[in-house]
């Protein structure tokens, strides 16, 4: 992206021991494509130097209202008419206080009265101080009034104690930004999204499972939720932190996980089954560890219920999207699954090619709709794939309700 052309975000850093959370927020900021612009209290500035943001974010940070210097080299109704999102963190009781009573005493709360953009508000105090009834008073007023607030985290605390106060971790604030630019496309979806693998058990401590790391569903979830949808998410047992804002579901056997998606399905608007669902159990898994023993032991398998099959018999309105992990004949084998399952999609992924399918971060995958048409999209990361079947849906959508 050239430098004009990257949206700003404007950052108000104020007085508290998670300013060096803020470093770290700026530095991914930056990563992320976006331009920066650090507005800091005095307070901040006790804590960490305004040279490690300006160093970080490239820009001149801004702190003195009446300084003619940084008037003229950044200009404090500038930051607050090209700030894209404004976002405070991490926010002390003092500045959340001070805007709600409408205060604008110095550089930061000036700005953030003149600035017309959306204000994230992302709190970081002593748990006590976050409880104290004037704060949440203060931050229901605010709420009332159109400014968002990420919840603080729970956890030790640099004063000693524990509980709710903690700045949440600098990579959730960036998502919860994403979220909050991205154009809202997805609002009127209920979106119930599958992802992972299953675990079958063979007896108490071995089980049979396949290699989704839940990685594609999980992208689409995020995707998901930052385009406006209610996401509920049913994952098999991975190792992802689910993303904010998630519904989020846990299933261990593909009969728990059919248990799950049949009770969700009558809210849903559209389905994505991205999980890698078992297809066999052991017929007769043992009560107890099983013994080695020094012949060889036959396993007898039984096949699961095909859980898209059922949804596609009674699908009523709702766009379904499956997956298709092939080895072979990759185009004939999904355009099988899709008329079998009843789908409006399918995305189909080679699986034997390099960076595509089970465990890495991106996917390479061709998307089959129930029009016949076949499109082969090249090697992409899993949140950019996730973007084009939400794009796919919508238009999907737009052709059913002609
Ligand atoms: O989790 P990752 O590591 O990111 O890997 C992503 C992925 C490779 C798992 C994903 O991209 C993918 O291809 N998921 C589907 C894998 C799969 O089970 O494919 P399938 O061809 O066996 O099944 C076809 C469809 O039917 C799938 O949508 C599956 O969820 C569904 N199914 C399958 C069996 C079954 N008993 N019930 C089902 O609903």
């Amino acid at each position: 992206m050239e430098p004009e052309e990257r949206p700003t975000i404007a950052l108000g850093v104020t007085g508290g021991i998670a300013c060096y959370k803020a470093v770290e927020l700026v530095r991914l900021l930056v990563k992320e494509g976006f331009a920066v612009q650090v507005v800091m209290t005095r307070e901040a500035m006790e804590f960490v130097t305004p040279l490690t943001f300006q160093t970080l974010s490239g820009r001149p940070v801004a702190t003195e209202t009446f300084s003619l210097t940084q008037e003229s080299e950044i200009g404090h109704i500038r930051v607050a008419d090209e700030a894209k999102l404004f976002v405070i963190a991490p926010a002390t009781a003092n500045i959340i206080g001070k805007i709600a009573a409408g205060i604008a005493d110095d550089l930061l709360t000036t700005v953030l009265m003149a600035t017309r953009a959306p204000v994230l508000i992302a709190p970081s105090m002593n748990v006590h101080m976050y409880e104290h009834p004037i704060l949440q008073d203060n931050i229901r007023k605010l709420k009332g009034l159109g400014y968002h607030f990420m919840e603080p985290a729970e956890g030790y605390l640099a004063c000693g104690y524990e509980g709710k106060g903690r700045l949440p971790e600098p990579e959730d604030i960036v998502e919860e930004i994403r979220r909050r630019l991205k154009k809202k496309d997805l609002i009127d979806e209920k979106l119930l999204i599958t992802a992972g693998p299953n675990q079958e058990p063979l007896d108490p401590v071995r089980f049979i499972s396949n290699r989704s790391s839940g990685k594609m569903g999980y992208a689409l979830a995020r995707i998901g939720l930052r385009r406006g949808a209610q996401v509920t998410l049913i994952s098999g047992p991975t190792a992802l932190p689910p993303p904010p804002g998630v519904c989020l579901v846990r299933a261990t056997t593909a009969a728990e996980m059919r248990e799950a998606v049949l009770q969700e399905f009558p809210q849903a608007t559209a389905v994505l089954m991205a999980a890698a669902v078992a297809d066999y159990h052991p017929e007769q898994p043992i009560g107890r560890k099983l013994k080695r023993a020094a012949g060889p032991i036959v396993l007898k398998l039984k096949p699961n219920p095909d859980i898209l099959r059922e949804l596609g018999a009674r699908k009523n309105g709702r766009i379904l999207i499956g997956f298709a992990a092939e080895t072979e004949e990759l185009v004939a084998n999904a355009r099988k699954k899709l008329r079998e399952k009843n789908l409006d999609l399918i995305v189909a992924n080679d699986v034997t090619q390099e960076g595509s399918g089970f465990e890495s971060d991106t996917n390479v995958a061709t998307l089959l709709d129930r029009r016949g048409t076949v499109r082969s999209l090249p090697l992409m990361s899993k949140e950019d794939l996730a973007e084009r079947i939400f794009d796919y849906l919508l238009m999907l959508r737009a052709e059913s309700s002609q």
